[in-house]
C-alpha cells in the first residue's frame, strides 16, 4: 500500500496518534524518513503530480499552480522533491539554509501546544549546509514547481560578517534556486533579528542585489528574485524604513512572517524559549501584511508573501483579498497532516477572490 493511499483513506487520525506519542523532533525526523522513500519512489516514476489547478499566477516569469507554498524550515534542506509538491503546494521553500554546515541548538527544541495547534521551536538553522544543498538540488530529475532558497548565517559567524554569510550562500545555490529568500526574522540565531534595523539591513540588500545581478550576467540566466523575510516582533513604526529599504534595493518581496517570541496563548510550556507558530500567531500577521499593503499602496514591484496561523480556506482568502499574492503555512500541515493542502485547495476553487 502506498503512502498517499494510506492518507486517502482517512488513515491520518491513527498515524497522527502514533506520531504524537513521539517527541515532536523524532515524529518530524519519522514523517521526512517516510517522505524520502516516497521521494526516491516519486522521482524514479517521473510522476507529474495531479493538482487541481486553482488560482494559478504567474510571477517574475515563473509559473505558480497555486497561490499556497510550504513556508520554510519543514525542508531544511533534504530536498524532498518532488513528494513535497505531491501534497499539493504550489512552491516550496527550503532552509534556513547557511555556508556551512550546522547542527542546531541542543535537543529538546520543537514543543507542541496542542490545545492550541502551537508549535514552539528553537531549531537554530540545523541544516546540512549550502554545498550539499546545492548537490541534492542539480539531482532533483525534473522541476514541478518554484523552489525557493531560504539563506541565512552560520551561528558562529558574527553579525558584523553577516553579509558575508549570505553572500556566500546566494553564490552556492544561485544555478539552483528560482527565488532567495533573506532570512533576518529568525528568533534562535542570537542578533539576527537585529539584521532589520535601518543601518544594518541597507548594506545587506544592497550587496545582496549587487551579488544577485553580477551572478546573474556571470552565468547568463535570469536575476533571481529577492525576498526578505521579516518578524512579527517588529514595530509598526520599523515597517516604513523596511519597505523603503527593500524598493531602493529592487527587492522583489517581503515574506510576513516569520515566528513570535511573544507568547499569544497562556500554556504551561510557554516559557520554552524559541519562536511561536500556528493559529494564535494569526492576527499580528495579519496586521503585519495589512501595514505592508498601505506602506506599499499601489506600488505593483513589491510582491507581499502572508505566512503566519493559516489553518483555513478563509484564511487564505482574506490574505490575498488584503493583497498578498502568495500564502505560506507550516504548522497547519503538523497538525492536519498531509491531505491538509489538498483540502483547503479544493475549497479555494470555489472561493471568490477579490483581489487588493
Ligand atoms: C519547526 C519550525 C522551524 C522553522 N524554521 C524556519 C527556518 O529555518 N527559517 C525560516 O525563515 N522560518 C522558519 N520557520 C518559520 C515558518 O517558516 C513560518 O514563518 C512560521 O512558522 C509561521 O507560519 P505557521 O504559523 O503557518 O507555522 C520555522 C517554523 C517552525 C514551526
Amino acid at each position: 500500500l502506498s503512502f498517499f493511499y494510506l492518507l486517502s483513506c482517512r488513515l491520518w487520525r491513527l498515524i497522527k496518534f502514533f506520531l504524537f506519542l513521539m517527541s515532536a523532533e523524532t515524529a518530524h525526523r519519522f514523517v521526512l524518513f517516510f517522505l524520502r522513500k516516497q521521494n526516491h519512489r516519486l522521482q524514479r516514476n517521473r510522476r507529474v503530480p495531479q493538482i487541481p489547478e486553482v488560482h494559478k499566477r504567474s510571477l517574475w516569469g515563473q509559473f505558480y499552480s497555486n497561490p499556497v507554498g510550504l513556508a520554510a524550515g519543514f525542508d531544511k534542506g533534504e530536498v524532498l522533491v518532488p513528494v513535497l509538491f505531491e501534497l499539493g503546494f504550489g512552491f516550496i521553500e527550503i532552509g534556513t539554509v547557511t555556508p556551512r554546515p550546522q547542527e542546531g541548538n541542543q535537543r529538546p527544541r520543537l514543543f507542541r501546544l496542542k490545545e492550541y495547534q502551537a508549535l514552539i521551536n528553537r531549531m537554530g538553522f540545523n541544516n546540512p549546509g549550502a554545498q550539499a544543498v546545492a548537490q541534492r538540488l542539480r539531482n532533483v530529475p525534473q522541476r514541478v514547481g518554484p523552489l525557493w532558497l531560504n539563506i541565512g548565517k552560520n551561528k558562529d559567524t558574527p553579525l558584523s560578517a553577516a553579509t558575508d554569510d549570505y553572500v556566500s550562500a546566494m553564490q552556492t545555490l544561485y544555478l539552483v534556486a528560482d527565488a532567495f529568500v533573506i532570512n533576518v526574522s529568525s528568533p534562535n540565531t542570537l542578533g539576527l533579528r537585529n539584521l532589520q534595523s535601518a543601518t544594518l539591513l541597507s548594506p545587506l540588500l544592497e550587496n545582496l542585489r549587487a551579488e544577485a545581478h553580477s551572478l546573474a550576467q556571470k552565468f547568463g540566466v535570469a536575476e533571481r528574485p529577492l525576498l526578505l523575510k521579516i518578524s512579527p516582533d517588529i514595530a509598526d513604526d520599523d515597517l516604513p524604513d523596511i519597505v523603503i529599504l527593500a524598493k531602493k534595493f529592487n527587492f522583489n518581496g517581503i515574506i510576513a512572517t516569520n515566528t513570535t517570541i511573544t507568547r499569544p496563548v497562556s500554556h504551561h510550556l510557554c516559557h520554552e524559549e524559541g519562536g511561536f507558530s500556528g493559529p494564535a500567531l494569526r492576527p499580528r500577521s495579519y496586521e503585519v501584511l495589512r501595514s505592508l499593503r498601505a506602506l506599499i499602496e499601489s506600488d505593483r514591484s513589491l510582491t507581499l508573501v502572508s505566512v503566519g496561523g493559516i489553518t483555513s480556506t478563509e484564511d487564505i482568502r482574506e490574505r490575498l483579498t488584503v493583497g498578498a499574492s502568495l500564502v505560506e503555512l507550516y504548522t497547519h500541515l503538523i497538525y492536519r497532516g498531509p491531505e491538509s493542502v489538498k483540502l483547503l485547495l479544493q475549497q479555494l476553487k470555489n472561493a471568490k477572490i477579490k483581489s487588493a
